[in-house]
């Protein structure tokens, strides 16, 4: 019987990791199962950093952005002695289930530290790229969204005022996600994002055809892995070759912050609570997600090895819109 389980968050936080932390210690309290917090990720677990979390540690924490136990990067959970070393740690401190909230990368080394340690291993997606196969939407990727949206419309004015062309650069390395969602609902004239086929001149082209027909600005919205170039030297060249009036905006790492919104907090409650529930009850090995609105879970492997398509009647969507 399961009577501790640890919870970490790990890779680039997402809004919504609070909420999930707080779903995993109430519903293992109503369980009886006593929770340990790790601190930064994998990197806390090799240097044994862990904090008691009770019922009351993690109130009015559900509206905050980024984690109440931080995140890393941590490489060196890549290697075998590190995992062993973390392994003795979980054991001594008789931890007999770890609950990982991150993306494919944490999964991997999720899936890596089963080699070297007995106890249950069961991963939550959160990730503002919403790349996880199998679970429709990620923790984060809503308010990530938004986030952007707001920049967006803001930009928006000012390209009327000046009669410019902007090039928003939103993230998204190896996902167009949030790229496609933000040029949707922010009504962009083109989205270029890493899984489309459309080069960066063949956008060029499209908006050029919409000057013909009387735009006189345009936002195009890309992610920041869609060309080789960022959206500086995109911006650049299109000045360069067309004399049109042009800027930049990079968004960065603001889309990571901020209170998570409605639709986050709401996943990431489901989500944390289904995760604790299965790991209690004996699953481990696998990942929770959302799909149609049911709760399922997959093995941590399909987080890297099927890659989940953007949503391809979005994306015609997109370009049948462009007025
Ligand atoms: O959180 C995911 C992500 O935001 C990607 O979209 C982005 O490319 C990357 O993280 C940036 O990571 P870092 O903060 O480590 O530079």
């Amino acid at each position: 019987m399961l009577k501790k389980l640890a919870v970490l968050t790990s890779g680039g936080d997402a809004p919504g990791m609070n909420a999930a932390i707080r779903a995993v210690v109430r519903i293992a309290a109503s369980r009886k199962v006593e929770v340990l917090g790790v601190k930064r990720g994998f990197r806390g677990l090799l240097h044994n950093e862990m904090v008691h979390l009770g019922v009351r540690d993690v109130g009015n924490i559900i509206q905050l952005g980024g984690t109440i136990l931080r995140s890393s990067r941590c490489k060196e959970f890549f290697e075998r002695e590190h995992r062993r070393r973390a392994a003795q740690v979980l054991n001594e401190r008789e931890i007999g289930g770890l609950i990982i909230i991150g993306g494919d990368g944490s999964f991997r080394g999720a899936k890596e530290f089963s080699e070297d340690w007995n106890g249950r291993l069961v991963g939550i997606p959160g990730t503002i790229d919403n790349d996880i196969y199998g679970s429709d939407f990620t923790i984060g990727f809503h308010t990530a969204v938004d986030t952007a949206l707001d920049a967006i419309d803001k930009v928006r004015d000012t390209a009327d005022a000046h009669d410019r062309y902007f090039f928003i650069e939103v993230m998204g390395r190896h996902s167009g996600w949030i790229g496609l969602y933000a040029g949707i609902a922010g009504g962009a004239q083109e989205t270029l994002i890493p899984e489309e086929t459309q080069t960066v001149e063949e956008a060029y082209q499209r908006l050029l055809e919409g000057k013909k027909r009387g735009r006189k600005s345009s936002i195009m919205v890309m992610s920041e892995g869609c060309s080789g170039d960022g959206a500086v030297a995109i911006a650049k060249r299109f000045e360069e070759q067309t004399g049109n009036d042009c800027r930049a905006v990079v968004l960065g790492h603001i889309q990571r912050g901020g209170r998570p919104v409605a639709s986050d907090r709401v996943l990431a409650t489901q989500l944390g609570a289904y995760a604790t529930e299965l790991i209690i009850d004996g699953s481990s090995g696998i990942f929770v997600g959302n799909h149609k609105g049911a709760l399922c879970h997959y093995p941590f492997e399909h987080s890297w090895e099927k890659k989940k398509p953007v949503d391809e009647y979005l994306l015609k969507l997109q370009e049948a819109l462009a007025g």
